[in-house]
């Protein structure tokens, strides 16, 4: 598993600190709906009957979603004079009961924030991971932007109240990481384009991890620009790029936590800063909120700071490929040809279809340079998977079963839940018929999430096209262009790397406040692929 020194360090050098003898001004005791409150061990036996009788009075049930501040000194030590009795339903050890104290102790901790607490501790939940994720999760909000009091910095301090053995110190520092790495990813995706261009995102992403401590030899951050990407062929990135007049980037984090030469488990995350469109332009109602279309390289970027920080034991690879996707003289058109980093040609036919087209390159790239074991990109990519899924779920398109089942039981454990979508040869014609060149980055509106994802797969090194799911009779043979397994070498051969690309525009945002939910940006699925990388790596 992973060492808890490490994570220790990391974490205490920011202002997180796991002792009991802070001088908590706060509390949050939960309590079952079968009335059983979850008593701190430090509380004294008098507090202990205040407390009881003071939560019959003010009549809280227990039910999911109640929240009530009491005040008092209930013999808690210090200076406790305010505690949130916080419900958390039916007691259990399901991912949803575990859930159900993530959105228990946030709603607890926004409450005591408003009540001006400064310092809150939390007694045991029963999971102290989930706990700690809730806390920190609650304490978000975004509020660089605003002037005077209300940009004032969150000085609100979270700790456990008494935590007793390692196991669930290393639990509750383990959810503080976790969180830590979505409200990353949140912040990311939040802040306006103007703020966030692809040169600031490098270099905030590069602050919060060396801001980590972590050995130079285990994190590597490079940096890579337009030069590099012409001298490599991608042009369906630069192609995206040239509307605008941001530099584009590209980020690679290598992390070495596993053996070497163990192979690395490659992440690539769509970084579109903006998108307009392009030439394509969309319209201008909610256009806003395409500064947001660099979820996947926040989400990956977070969960990098998360597996780095907790030190897990394996080898990962990031590919960022960032830009704006501007209309302009320079800009791209429909129609347009361009050449891949592949070799594959890809007619341009839609500037909006963009996140295909720097993700290509991206693919082409770190799949044929870092040879991993299993490649997960996200992205958000289309429409179309909101209004296939919504919100609930993220679309998760693999050609490999073993790979959906970890993606799924991850999803599950984070409550960041996947479904998993078709990624099938079935649908490669409509991306390769009617075109000029090997490929068009529009598939029609029929299917447009399964269409980005199938002509995804074309860019992928080492890839064995169908693996089991959805297969049909008598399906499509059709390849495009030159297989890449031909030219692939030796330990790189068919199958040899396990993929899934995941499309994320469904849940890039949320309506809702409550719980640890905060309206805006979610930074999802950042929490899920830290407990992707710790189960395959503790395998
Ligand atoms: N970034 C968008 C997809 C998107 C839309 C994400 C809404 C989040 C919310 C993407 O680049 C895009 O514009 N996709 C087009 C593809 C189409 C032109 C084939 C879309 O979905 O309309
Ligand atoms: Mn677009
Ligand atoms: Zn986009």
């Amino acid at each position: 598993m992973f060492r808890i020194r490490a994570i220790t360090k990391a974490v205490r050098t920011r202002t997180f600190h796991t002792s009991s003898t802070q001088l908590h001004d706060a509390a949050i005791v939960g309590l079952h709906v079968d009335g059983q409150l979850l008593m701190p061990r430090s509380i004294a036996a008098d507090g202990k009957e205040s407390l009881t009788s003071l939560v019959k009075a003010a009549g809280v049930k227990g039910k999911a979603g109640e929240s009530r501040v009491l005040y008092g000194n209930f013999g808690l030590g210090s200076d406790i004079q305010k505690v949130a009795v916080v419900g958390l339903g039916k007691q259990g050890t399901s991912a949803a009961a575990k859930d159900r104290i993530r959105m228990a102790v946030a709603t607890g901790v926004k409450a005591l924030k408003a009540q001006e607490a400064k310092d809150i501790g939390i007694a045991g939940m029963g999971h102290d991971q989930a706990a700690a994720e809730g806390a920190s999760l609650g304490l978000y909000n975004f509020n660089q932007f605003k002037s005077g009091k209300k940009g004032a910095p969150n000085d609100v301090k979270i700790s456990a109240l008494d935590l007793e053995s390692p196991n669930e110190v290393q639990a509750f520092e383990y959810g503080v990481i976790q969180a830590r790495a979505q409200n990353l990813a949140r912040i990311l995706m939040e802040t306006p384009s103007n703020h966030m261009t692809p040169t600031l995102f490098v270099e905030r992403v590069r602050k919060e991890l060396e801001g980590l401590g972590v050995d130079a030899k285990k994190l590597k951050i490079t940096v890579r620009d337009r030069a590099w990407a012409e001298e490599l062929k991608m042009g369906a990135f630069l192609s995206v790029a040239k509307g605008s007049d941001e530099p584009l980037r590209f980020l690679e984090i290598e992390y070495r936590g596993g053996k070497d030469g163990d192979k690395p488990l490659a992440l690539v995350g769509k970084g579109v800063t903006f998108d307009s469109g392009g030439i394509s332009i969309k319209p201008s109602a909610n256009m806003g909120m395409m500064k947001g279309d660099m979820g996947g390289a926040a989400t990956v970027a977070g969960a990098l700071y998360g597996i780095a920080a907790l030190q897990l034991p394996l080898n990962v690879i990031a590919g960022i490929p960032l830009c704006e996707n501007m209309p302009s003289g320079k800009a791209s058109k429909p129609g347009d040809v361009v050449t891949s980093m592949s070799g594959k040609t890809i007619e341009v036919d839609n500037t909006d279809a963009e996140g295909r087209l720097i993700l290509a390159d991206a693919l082409t790239y770190i799949s044929k340079t870092y040879k991993p074991h299993t490649l997960v990109d996200l992205a958000t990519l289309t429409g179309a998977m909101d209004v296939a899924l919504g919100s609930a779920y993220a679309g998760v398109f693999s050609t490999s079963n073993s790979l959906w089942s970890e993606l799924d039981q991850a999803g599950e454990e984070a409550h960041e839940a996947f479904w998993r979508m078709p990624l099938h040869s079935v649908y490669l014609p409509q991306i390769t018929a009617n075109t000029t060149a090997d490929l068009i980055n529009t598939g029609g509106r029929s299917a447009g999430s399964c269409t980005a994802a199938v002509f995804l797969r074309e860019f992928v090194h080492g890839i064995q096209r169908d693996d089991g799911f959805a297969k049909t009779e008598g399906e499509p043979t059709t390849e495009v262009g030159k297989p890449l397994e031909e030219d692939a070498g030796e330990d790189l051969k068919a199958g040899s790397v396990r993929y899934a690309h995941i499309d994320i525009a469904g849940v890039m945002d949320t309506q809702s406040n409550s719980g640890y939910y905060a309206k805006g940006m979610t930074g999802r699925p950042a929490r899920a692929l830290i407990e992707f990388a710790k189960r395959i790596s503790s395998k």
